[in-house]
């Protein structure tokens, strides 16, 4: 590193950088974006050689050659969105439901009648491992286009060794294929899969004795997650299986709180939980733990919009509490079916009561937070990976406020252009 730049973005009129601070940023400090006026980025390698203002950035490269430049015509550029919760490979899809949902009937209540995520368990488990692959990849490529550069995805439509590790092998193999960056994530305690109705202890026991020590041996998955709910599995359970991936070395996480307050978000505080998901209904006590063990809450404000819920997370209250926000899209066939960041920004702005300068935080850097990947992304600094979106906008408010569009115009990732003008640009096999 050091005899050339790859590549220059210059002219960007608001250089959102998100630098400062070490932790996931909480309180004011998610208020805190470290935007920069007429700025530039110079990259090598794939990763940020210098970053600022335009003139100095150039004079920090002056005398190097710089083999493409980018003008970003004055607009705003940001670090690379990061979807830091998504359920990306999965057969089927469910708008079928869309009729019982608008008869009234309940997410839980589809759910216990076989339907739900049971459904895409089925679909999923007839798909094959090419199927599976061919709809994640077109799902990767629209989060792509709306500015993901970094995605977290979950297992847990297989809800069987073969299926679980059928799906794992999938994000496996997209990773190594697709621009888009993932993350692994099992989640075999999904759902109680039919075959164990009324033996959810019975299938407990499978996910720690028989999954989580395979998906570990094969190196599959990074993070251990649990939807810990009424009618699906117990705070005792949640413990026992999130207890059993971290002696396995996994990191974990868990879907909590989502509809009835179960204490699931002092579980992930005790437990130590790099994320707790949901958490709508939780109570301050649990934010409290949150707080205490660094947990980031990710909030999934797409979900509550679908579902149709009165109610939102309260992410003013955690953000009072101290607790670091995320927001994601939860993109799944069932309670979240889209790819858009860019709608959940808006969602987090309008129905969380996020500012842009939170809502642009809970996308890149604290995302980056909620999946242990801070090290390398989620903001524009100096050996970070150069990893960014130019968009067709002048400043951050812009984002959330014109809503239901896509605004990007080009999308780097380590150092590579593909996206651009709005299209697809790069080549398979990356
Ligand atoms: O995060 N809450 C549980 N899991 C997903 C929904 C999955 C589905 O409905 O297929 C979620 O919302
Ligand atoms: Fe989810």
């Amino acid at each position: 590193m050091g005899d050339r730049i790859d590549l220059l973005v210059h002219n960007i009129g608001r250089l959102v950088t998100m630098q400062g601070g070490s932790g996931p940023r909480t309180g004011e400090e998610m208020t805190r974006v470290g935007e920069i006026r007429q700025g530039a980025i110079a990259v090598a390698d794939g990763k940020i050689f210098a970053v600022g203002e335009e003139a100095e950035v150039r004079a920090q490269i002056a005398g190097m050659p710089v083999l493409r430049e980018l003008d970003a015509r004055g607009n705003l550029v940001t670090p690379g969105l990061i979807d830091s919760h998504t359920h990306l490979v999965h057969g089927g899809s469910r708008e079928h439901e869309l009729d019982l949902k608008l008869k009234g009937v309940s997410y839980l209540e589809i759910l216990a009648g076989g339907g739900g995520i049971l459904s895409t368990v089925r679909s999923t488990r007839e798909a094959t491992e090419q199927q599976l692959y061919a709809k994640a990849k077109r799902s990767l490529d629209t989060m792509l286009l709306y500015g993901a550069t970094t995605v977290e995805a979950k297992s847990g439509y297989g809800l069987t060794l073969a299926d679980e590790l059928k799906q794992l092998q999938v994000t496996r193999s997209l990773n190594e294929s697709h621009p888009v960056e993932l993350v692994s994530t099992f989640m075999g305690a999904h759902a109680v899969p039919v075959e164990y109705k009324d033996r959810a202890d019975e299938y407990v026991e499978l996910v720690v004795n028989v999954m989580l020590p395979e998906v570990k041996r094969q190196g599959l998955a990074e993070f251990c997650d649990v939807f810990c709910e009424h009618g699906v599995f117990t705070v005792e359970q949640s413990r026992k299986i999130l207890t059993a991936a971290k002696e396995l070395g996994f990191g974990i996480k868990l879907h909590a709180d989502e509809i009835e307050p179960m204490g699931g978000a002092q579980l992930a505080g005790e437990l130590g939980c790099i994320s707790a998901e949901h958490l709508l209904a939780a109570t301050d006590e649990g934010f409290a733990a949150m707080q205490r063990a660094g947990t980031v809450a990710v909030c999934l404000p797409a979900t509550s919009f679908n579902l149709r819920l009165k109610t939102h997370a309260r992410a003013r209250r955690m953000i009072e509490l101290g607790v670091p926000v995320a927001i994601s899209t939860d993109y799944n066939p069932g309670s979240s079916p889209t790819e858009s960041i860019q709608l959940v920004m808006t969602l987090g702005c309008l129905n969380l009561g996020l500012t842009p300068e939170e809502v642009i935080t809970a996308v890149t850097i604290n995302a980056a937070h909620a999946i242990g990947k801070a090290d390398t992304v989620g903001s524009l600094e100096v050996g970070k990976q150069a990893d960014l979106v130019i968009f067709n906008a002048e400043n951050l408010a812009y984002l959330p406020y014109h809503f239901g569009i896509n605004h990007v115009n080009t999308v780097v990732k380590k150092g590579n252009l593909v996206v651009s003008e709005g299209n697809l640009v790069y080549e398979a096999g990356k």
